[in-house]
This record gives structure tokens, C-alpha cells and sequence, in this order.
């Protein structure tokens, strides 16, 4: 079966145990190995109950994404895989819900992760508390408190590239709704000799290399700084750079939150003057110089750098110079002024460093605090965060005054986290009613007493002997805490009179070591009591009071000559032990959440697990005490309604619904599965375990019943799909079967149907037809009738009407009818007779058929009619003319191409005036017959084709050629010797006139002649021939003719030629039998 998505229980999916509390066997081995187990699962966080463990990764996990926010969100804190989310839910939602201020303690060693996880926190409440404008402000600056915090307070160390070297509490507040309102930040303790001095491979704190990597050069010159680390000689030089830190961009998000949380700008310039003096201190030098009294006494090597300080910080030159080398004691009423030799000297510069550094780290936070504190005055809800330094234990006596203090504080916290946890667990059994079984376990409040007892307490030793008159050395206070503390059985010393510790070669004799509860730890007692003491010189003080640099002399109130005082200020040591005190309170009253921290290696790699490394810590965190305090009483504890949930399918009484009481449920559930009652017991609201044995048997068998369930419900399941597959096929089928019923009924109705329509149509049909004929039998028997009657009618009318009638009427009436036709026709036609002139084409139109004939005759008879009456018209003259002109057609229509040209001219015969024109007067005696033709030809010269004019006259009976000029008669041939006129059927005029062979004539030869006139003149041959002669000349029309000429025939041929000529043919001789005449 897949794998279930949604969680119920820690219990599911589980690798390793979520829950030391449950781990089986308990030891310190297999409590390694389950950690190790699920830290090579990415798995970083286990509980031990409400506790949570979390590993280094060393690198980023996708745990802690929005979508993981949500999945958080409002989860039972066992609900889900171990996480930091869920003990932030747990603790915000009992701060809202139930009213309970919370703090959250976060311990553990340099580098295992407190301050990430302080920040994922404080993010997971900023991501799930209100929203809004000004909410999202508040919490804005809450969050960029941080990125400031961190540059002023973080260094490099070898545990950590970023490790916070103060303690910080942060307490968060908000409104009866969980919005956010402000916070409080309290700082403890920052590690201030780092300011001077770094161990190796360690950095001073962030904020310098940040300023001179980051700053633009502008400000760097107004800060009067370089950039260049080497210059300074504060700044360890080993490891400036540390790998993927950008200083650069830090500085930027360090401005950038400062401007957030609500630093104005020249405060912020204030800071990094103060910043840059400290830095620039100390590169301040000092070199002895003998005095009179033979003492040394410092002077300042170079005063150049003393000078840019006093510039910078608005200090008298003057003074701050004195300041290193004179000290003033103040005893009573007397002022002894002493010189400081160059080691004082080195001290006292480095002790103002030191205090300046650190005196602006806390007015930072003040400033700050002063930012984020709640505006309003109603009551707030708190959840504090604390991100301590944990144990601090170096190697081969290495440790001093800081571990000392630190280590104390841890030592207070286990106890805080002692009691809290008791009282939390007796409280809850109380509450439940479950009877209170006394636990042993290791109270360290006898540690506690070792140290902070107000008289024989080590802290109140060493302010004693600080305090104290004489020479007072580290020595002196170990010699008196060997007195003192010699009993304690948590102190060891060699100088103890106690002979435990005599020959203890570990221990030397410098050191005293205490047995904390996580280990024990020896202290180099050097150093102790000028740690404690934290003396600034007044010389020193005063001069910075007397700056003209507002935040510095805020910095140093006690430096106002006003206010002296000459009791010493408290101790770094009893300070400290004052603001634990009051923290202690703090989280006393507040229900506390525990996230232990643990490294698993030194390497600050990813993936690598240190057995060793991680035991100790388990070790001096007492992590397997809390699982055997945990579970000195009932080891697991669960209400009853998810315990029933969890567990029902194991009983059938509870399986699957469980109507009643949960708790009687769990009752049954347990007694069925036979369980051991000392095993369990019954509270309020809770059951309680006693054993991880028994609730581990409790998983197993829920594991296995849920492999049955899963094949019981597969098996339901598969018998439900069958079924419900098989029912959904019935239902096809039935659905199926019925259409397929429908179908087939409705072909079979519509084939039924169609069938009855046929049949029916066929029917109808016939029926209409009978009815038809019936109709036109009926229709046709009255028409007979009617004929019948009409013939009968008829007969009686003719035998009534005979009499009256007349044997042969009808063909009178016939004929008179034919002739009133007749009548109106020719009346008829008498109106539309067409006009008189032959050519006239009209003719009406036939009005009836029978007179088509009629017609036809009346049309021709008209047009001969009105032709006769035409020619009528005409005088003998014109009688001749036409008849000539009727001859010419006759001849020439349609034969020569010359002929309708001619149509046009009146034939005048005589176009020479012979009678008259007196140059003829001598032909005209010559002849003296009536002259038919006068007209000039061309006589075609027959050698060479040549024309010569010549007068050409017919009369009655002969046919003469005449010379033009002289008018003598050249030829003479009677018309009887003419056989016949030969011409072209062209557009010529060339003729030729034949003669009959023996004749006189005809000695010459033929004429071949041209005239303008050739169809008149060939008309009137043939008519005065005819008359003549009473025979018909011949008259030949051939494109080709032969001509005799004397002895030879001549063939004429004509052609069509060019109009190179214009219109005239023109003739010529081609050879002896060829004369060519070219016709345009
Ligand atoms: N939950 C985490 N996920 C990824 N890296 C972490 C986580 N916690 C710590 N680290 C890494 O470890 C380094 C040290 O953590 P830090 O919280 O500064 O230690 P501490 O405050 O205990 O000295 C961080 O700079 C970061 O690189
Ligand atoms: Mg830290």
C-alpha cells in the first residue's frame, strides 16, 4: 500500500527513536548511535520528551522552508518528525492560548548552532504571529536587531566563523492576541580582551574588518582609517579573511539594519568614530625614558596617531597624554600622582580599548532596546530567548576568569534546568492524580554554592581578596581558596591540606579544579583577580569625560569630577553574578523550552559525525541523566483520545468505533491486550507508560494488525470493485438490451407502418379510380343525352322550320358571303395601293388565305400595270436610248466589268460635231450617209503596240477610220465584212474588230482599237449590224483573243497590271505572236 502522506504521530516513519525517552536499551552507546543513526538521515533534531536535541548540519537544509512553516503550524507537538518548529508552535501557541509567558534556552558549545537557532525561532514566531503594518514593523526591527548584535559581537573564533562572544536574552512581547508589540534585549558579559588580543587563527570582532573592507574611501578618510589590515595592530593578521564571508557586504546589511532598528546618522557616525579610535589605539607606542628619580618613565613613541584620536574623538590632546603616562591615587583627602612605567603604560592603553569597546557594545543594545520597547502599557505576554555560551572547557589548563564565569552560568542553567524540569514533571503527575515516585538524580545546587555562596563562595573570595589592603596577587587568592574550600568535595587543589589530591601530578599548582556537573574543569588561577578588578585608571576616565564627543562621554560617566566616588565599582565577577541572579528570576517565572545544541565535529564540516566529540558534550549537557529523570517515572504519556486512535484496531471491543468515555476505552483496550498494570496508570487525562518496552510492543502490534487491516480493506476493497463492476455491467446490459429492444421494435412498427401505408395507398387508389370511372361514365352518358337531345331538338326545329326555308339558300347565302369578302377587299385594297414607281417594292398585306392566288396575280398585274404606264411617259428619243441601253445590258451585263460604269451615260453617238465643225468639212462631204458614231479612237499600232488617234464613224451600212487631223479616210469596211468584235471582259476599253477574210477590207488586217466609249460604240455596231444585215454580230469577251494582222495571227492577252500608269491600260509588244495589255 503507498505510503501514508499525513503524519498522526512521531511514531510513523520514525528513524531511529524521535524520542530518546523511548530508546531501548538506555546507554550511552545506543543513545550515540541513534543520533548518529539519524543524523546520517539529514534527521538533525530528536526530543527527549519536550526537550529538543539539535545537530550541526554545517549545511543548509530544506527544513525550513514556508511550506514546512505551515506544515508546523498549529501541530500537536508529537504530531510531527522532531523539529525546531515544533517546540516554537508548542511554545507561542500556550504563550496565546493559555496565557503562560515561555522562554526558550538554547545551550550548547561555541559553534553547535545556538544563534541559528535562536534566529529560526524568533523567524518561525514572526512567520506564524499577526500581520499588518505596524506589526510587520515591530517585527522588522526585532529581526534586524540581530544582523547589529552579531557585528559588534561576533568574531571568527576556531569553533566558529561566526561566534557570538556575549550572552544574549531577548525577551519577545506581545498583545493578548500574539501580535508582537517590542522587545527587551539583555546582553551579558562580551568577551572584551579579544578587542586587544586574539588567540591564533581567530579574528577580533566583525565589525572592523567590515568597516575598512566596506567603507567607501570618503568616509574611511573622515574615520581618518586605511584599508589595510596590516596597519593595525589590533587586528590578528593570520586569518583576516574568512572564506565565503563578504566583510564588504556585511557593512552594508550592518548600515542597513541600523537604519532600520532606528539609528539616526550621526549616531551612527558616533559608533564607527568610537569604532576607529579603538582601532587606532592601538597602534599608539610607548618607549621608556629615564626620569631623575631613576624610575622609567613611558612616553608615547609617535604622536601623530594620538593626535588623529584626539581629532576624531574631540579629546584634549594634552590630556589623553598625561592620561598614559601619570596615574593620580585618590586616598581620602590626598592626591598622589605616580608615573606608569611602559608596561602600565601598554595596560592602560589597553584597558581603555577594552572599555571603550565594550562600554559601546551595551550602550548599542540600550540604544536599541530603546528602539524596539513596546509603545504601549498594557499587560504583555513574554517569550524570552536565550542564546548563552555553553560549557567552555579548554585543554591542558588553558582556562581563566571568562571560562570561570561562564562555566557558572552554565552550572545555574542546568540547575534552573533541573528544577523547572522536575517541578514540570511532578506537577503534571500531580495533576493527573498519578501517585509521585521519588527520583534520584545529581543536583548540582551544591556546585552552585561553590561558587556563589555570598561567604564562602570562590566569587566572594576573590572580591575579598580584591577588595583587600596589601599586595594582593593571583596567588594569594588561590592560597585562600585552599583554605576555604578544601572540604568541598567539588574543589580539588594540590595545596589542599586534604592529602586526596597531594600527589596529583595533573594538576599543577597554579590551577584549582571544580567538579561541574557536566565534568571537571581546572582554572589557571593567573589572571583571575585583574579580571575581577576591570580597572581603567580615573587618569583615563576622566579624560574621556572631558571629550568633546557626545557618545563618549556618555560612555564614561564616572569620569565626571562631580560625581566622584571613591568606592571601588562592583567586580566583573560579582556584576556577573548579580545579572545571572536577576535572569534566573526571569526565567523562573516563565515555562521554559529546552533546544540543546551539540557540534558534531571540530571541522565545521557537513556529514562527518565525531563519536568522541559528540559523546562528551551528551555527557556535560547531563542529556542521559534527563532521559533517566524522564522516565524515572512513566517514560511515555499520551491523552486518551489519540492514544485510542492510535491503538483501537487492537481490541475488537474498540474496533472499529469505540461509544463511549475515551478513557474507558483505553481501559478495555489495555486489559484485553493483557497488559501488566504495574506497567501503566491511569490519570486524569493521560495515560502513562511506564516502559518504551511496552509502548514499542504496543507499535508492533499495531504494525501488524495494520498489515492485516490493510489486507482485510484490500480485500473488501477488490470484493466491492468486483461487485460494484459486475452490478455496473447488469446495469449496462439491462440499459443495453432495452435500447436494442426499443431499436428493433421501432424498425419493425416503421417496416408495419410503411407496409399499412402501401396496402392503404393501393386501396385508396383503387377506390379512386372505380369512383373515376363511375364519374366518367355518368359525365359521358349526360353528354350523349344532351347529343341525343340536341340531334332531337335539332330534328324537330328542322321539321318545325323546313317550310320556311328555300331548296338551295344555303349556297346564296355561301355566295353572297364570298362577294361581301371580295367587296371589302378590293375596297380594302383601293386605300392601300403602293405608290406608282416600278422600283417600288411595297405590296399589303394578304388578308385572307383563300385569296392568295388573287393576291399574288393583282400584285403582278399592278406592276405591269404601273411599268407600262411608266414607258408611256417616254418620247421616241428616249424610246431609242433605252432600247439601246436595254441591248448594251443584254450584251454586256454581267460579262464585261466596264459595263456598269456605263449604265450611267446617255448614249449621244455623235461626240464629234462633224457637221459643223468646219476642220471636217471634207469627211463630211465624203460620207454621205447619216453618221451613228463620231467619236476619236486609238488604233493600236500592231508593230509595237503604240496608240494613234483616229476618228471612228459608223454609218448605216459601213464602219470608216479617219486621220484625226486631216479628217481623210483611212479605212472603209462595210458592215457585212465585220465577222466580229472580240474584247476583255475587264475594265478595258481595247476592242478588236474583226473582218471577214478575203474580204478588201481585210488586207490590212483586224482593227485593234480603244475607246473611252467602247460599250456604246459596241452596242450600236451590233445594232446598225443587225439592221442591216439581219444578222447577229459576233461579239467575243475573252481575256485572250487572236487578232490577224496581214498574214499573221496576233494573240492579245490581257493581264492584270500595276497602276504605275495611273488608270490607263497600257499595251505592249512582247514578242511576234504576243501583244500584252496590263489592266490596272
Ligand atoms: N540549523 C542549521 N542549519 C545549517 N547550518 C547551521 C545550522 N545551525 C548552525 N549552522 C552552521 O553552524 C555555524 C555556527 O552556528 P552558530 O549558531 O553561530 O553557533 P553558536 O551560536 O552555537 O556558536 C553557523 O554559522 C552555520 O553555518
Ligand atoms: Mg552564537
Amino acid at each position: 500500500m503507498a505510503k501514508m502522506e499525513v503524519k498522526t504521530s512521531l511514531l510513523d516513519d520514525m528513524i531511529g527513536v524521535g524520542d530518546m525517552v523511548l530508546l531501548e536499551p538506555l546507554n550511552e552507546d545506543s543513545f550515540i548511535n541513534n543520533l548518529k543513526k539519524r543524523f546520517d538521515h539529514n534527521e538533525v533534531y530528536t526530543y527527549i520528551g519536550s526537550v529538543v536535541i539539535s545537530i550541526n548540519p554545517y549545511r543548509s537544509l530544506p527544513i525550513y522552508t514556508p511550506e514546512k512553516v505551515e506544515e508546523y503550524r498549529n501541530r500537536n507537538f508529537y504530531e510531527l518528525s522532531p523539529h525546531i518548529f515544533a517546540l516554537s508552535d508548542e511554545a507561542y501557541r500556550s504563550l496565546r492560548d493559555q496565557d503562560k509567558d515561555q522562554c526558550i534556552l538554547i545551550t550548547g558549545e561555541s559553534g553547535a548552532g545556538k544563534t541559528e537557532a535562536s534566529k529560526l525561532v524568533m523567524s518561525y514566531v514572526a512567520a506564524v504571529c499577526g500581520k499588518g503594518a505596524e506589526v510587520n514593523q515591530v517585527k522588522e526591527q526585532l529581526l534586524q536587531s540581530n544582523p547589529v548584535l552579531e557585528a559588534f559581537g561576533n568574531a571568527k573564533t576556531v569553533r566558529n566563523d561566526n561566534s557570538s562572544r556575549f550572552g544574549k536574552y531577548m525577551d519577545i512581547e506581545f498583545d493578548f492576541k500574539g501580535d508582537p508589540l517590542g522587545g527587551v534585549i539583555s546582553n551579558y558579559l562580551l568577551e572584551k580582551s579579544r578587542v586587544v588580543k586574539q588567540p591564533r587563527g581567530e579574528r577580533n570582532f566583525h565589525i572592523f574588518y567590515q568597516i575598512l573592507s566596506g567603507a567607501s574611501e570618503e568616509f574611511l578618510c573622515k574615520l581618518k582609517l586605511e584599508r589595510d589590515f596590516s596597519r593595525y595592530n589590533y587586528l590578528g593578521l593570520d586569518s583576516a579573511r574568512v572564506n565565503g564571508v563578504d566583510d564588504a557586504s556585511n557593512f552594508r546589511t550592518v548600515r542597513n539594519a541600523m537604519q532600520i532598528v532606528g539609528f539616526m546618522d550621526h549616531e551612527t557616525q558616533s559608533v564607527f568614530e568610537v569604532v576607529a579610535a579603538v582601532l587606532k589605539l592601538g597602534n599608539i607606542e610607548f618607549k621608556p625614558e629615564s626620569r631623575s628619580n631613576g624610575l622609567d618613565e613611558s612616553k608615547i613613541k609617535d604622536k601623530n596617531e594620538l593626535k588623529e584620536i584626539c581629532e576624531l574623538t574631540g579629546i584634549d590632546q594634552s590630556v589623553l597624554e598625561r592620561a598614559f603616562s601619570f596615574r593620580t591615587v585618590e586616598a581620602k583627602q590626598e592626591k598622589v600622582s605616580t608615573t606608569l612605567n611602559v608596561a602600565q603604560a601598554y595596560y592602560a592603553r589597553d584597558a581603555l580599548a577594552k572599555n571603550l569597546y565594550s562600554r559601546l557594545f551595551s550602550w548599542l543594545v540600550t540604544r536599541i532596546n530603546e528602539s524596539i520597547k513596546a509603545q504601549t502599557k498594557v499587560r504583555k505576554k513574554v517569550m524570552g530567548v536565550l542564546d548563552i555560551y555553553g560549557f567552555e572547557i579548554f585543554e591542558n589548563a588553558d582556562n581563566s576568569f571568562e571560562q570561570f564565569i561562564i562555566n557558572y552560568c552554565n552550572e545555574k542553567l542546568q540547575q534552573i534546568f533541573i528544577e523547572l524540569t522536575l517541578k514540570e514533571e511532578q506537577e503534571e503527575y500531580i495533576r493527573e492524580g498519578i501517585e509521585w515516585t521519588h527520583i534520584e538524580y545529581f543536583n548540582n545546587a551544591i556546585i552552585c554554592d561553590l561558587i556563589e555562596n555570598n561567604q564562602t563562595g570562590i566569587l566572594a573570595m576573590l572580591d575579598e581578596e580584591c577588595l583587600r589592603p596589601g599586595t594582593v596577587t593571583d596567588d594569594t587568592f588561590l592560597e585562600k581558596l585552599n583554605q576555604v574550600c578544601a572540604t568541598h568535595q567539588h574543589f580539588e587543589s594540590r595545596m589542599s591540606k586534604c592529602s586526596r589530591f597531594l600527589n596529583d601530578t595533573s594538576l599543577p599548582h597554579s590551577c584549582f579544579r571544580i567538579q561541574h556537573y557536566a565534568g571537571k574543569v581546572m582554572y589557571q588561577v593567573e589572571g583571575f583577580v585583574d579580571k575581577n578588578n576591570d580597572l581603567l585608571y580615573r587618569d583615563l576616565s576622566q579624560a574621556m569625560w572631558k571629550a568633546n564627543h557626545s557618545l563618549i562621554k556618555a560612555l564614561f560617566p564616572e569620569g565626571n569630577p562631580a560625581k566622584i566616588n571613591l568606592k571601588r565599582p562592583p567586580t566583573a565577577g560579582s556584576q556577573f553574578k548579580a545579572s545571572v541572579a536577576t535572569l534566573m528570576k526571569n526565567l523562573q517565572t516563565k515555562n521554559p523550552n529546552y533546544i540543546r545544541c551539540i557540534k558534531p565535529n571540530d571541522k565545521k564540516a557537513a556529514h562527518i559525525f565525531n563519536e568522541a566529540l559528540v559523546c562528551h558534550q551528551i555527557r556535560y549537557l547531563g542529556l542521559l541523566e534527563n532521559v533517566r529523570v524522564r522516565r524515572a517515572g512513566y517514560a511515555f504519556r499520551q491523552p486518551y483520545e489519540p492514544c485510542l486512535e492510535r491503538y483501537k484496531m487492537l481490541c475488537k471491543q474498540t474496533w472499529p468505533h469505540w461509544r463511549g468515555p475515551a478513557r474507558a476505552g483505553v481501559e478495555v483496550l489495555f486489559n484485553e491486550l493483557g497488559i501488566p498494570e504495574e506497567e501503566f496508570s491511569f490519570g486524569r487525562s493521560k495515560i502513562f507508560i511506564r516502559n518504551p518496552r511496552t509502548l514499542f510492543k504496543l507499535e508492533d502490534l499495531r504494525k501488524q494488525r495494520l498489515e492485516d487491516l490493510a489486507t482485510l480493506i484490500e480485500k473488501i476493497y477488490r470484493g466491492w470493485k468486483c461487485r460494484t463492476r459486475f452490478l455496473l455491467m447488469k446495469k449496462c446490459q439491462v440499459v443495453i438490451a432495452s435500447w436494442y429492444r426499443r431499436y428493433s421494435q421501432q424498425k419493425k412498427y416503421q417496416k408495419i407502418k410503411g407496409s399499412a401505408i402501401t396496402v392503404q395507398s393501393y386501396i385508396r387508389g383503387w377506390k379512386a379510380r372505380k369512383l373515376l370511372r363511375e364519374l366518367k361514365h355518368l359525365k359521358r352518358c349526360n353528354e350523349a343525352a344532351t347529343v341525343i337531345a340536341a340531334y332531337w331538338h335539332g330534328t324537330q326545329v328542322r321539321r318545325e322550320y323546313r317550310k320556311f326555308f328555300r331548296a338551295n339558300a344555303g349556297r346564296k347565302i355561301y355566295e353572297f358571303t364570298l362577294q361581301r369578302l371580295m367587296q371589302k377587299y378590293f375596297l380594302e385594297m383601293k386605300n392601300k395601293m403602293p405608290s406608282l414607281s416600278p422600283i417600288d417594292k411595297n405590296w399589303p398585306a394578304r388578308p385572307y388565305l383563300f385569296l392568295d392566288s388573287t393576291h399574288k396575280e393583282l400584285k403582278r398585274i399592278f406592276h405591269l400595270w404601273r411599268c407600262k404606264k411608266y414607258r408611256d411617259q417616254f418620247t421616241d428619243q428616249q424610246k431609242l436610248i433605252y432600247e439601246e441601253k436595254l441591248e448594251a445590258s443584254e450584251l454586256f451585263k454581267d460579262k464585261k466589268a466596264l459595263y456598269p460604269a456605263s449604265v450611267g451615260q446617255p448614249f449621244q453617238g455623235a461626240y464629234l460635231e462633224i457637221s459643223e465643225n468646219p476642220k471636217y468639212k471634207k469627211l463630211k462631204d465624203a460620207v454621205d450617209e447619216k453618221i451613228i458614231i463620231a467619236e476619236v479612237v486609238n488604233k493600236i499600232n500592231r508593230a509595237n503596240g503604240k496608240a494613234a488617234s483616229r476618228i471612228f464613224l459608223l454609218t448605216k451600212n459601213n464602219v470608216l477610220l479617219a486621220d484625226q487631223k486631216s479628217g481623210t479616210i483611212k479605212s472603209e469596211v462595210p458592215l457585212g465584212d465585220v465577222t466580229k468584235v472580240s474584247m476583255s471582259s475587264q475594265n478595258d476599253g481595247f476592242f478588236a474588230v474583226h473582218l471577214k477574210e478575203g474580204s478588201e477590207a481585210a488586207s490590212k488586217g483586224d482593227f485593234l482599237l480603244s475607246s473611252d466609249h467602247l460599250i456604246e460604240m459596241a452596242t450600236k455596231l451590233y445594232r446598225t449590224t443587225l439592221s442591216q444585215t439581219k444578222q447577229k454580230l459576233n461579239i467575243e469577251i475573252s481575256d485572250e483573243f487572236l487578232v490577224q494582222f496581214k498574214q499573221d495571227k496576233v494573240c492579245v492577252k490581257f493581264i492584270q497590271g500595276s497602276q504605275k500608269n495611273g488608270n490607263i491600260p497600257t499595251c505592249k509588244r512582247k514578242n511576234n505572236r504576243l501583244l500584252e495589255v496590263a489592266v490596272p
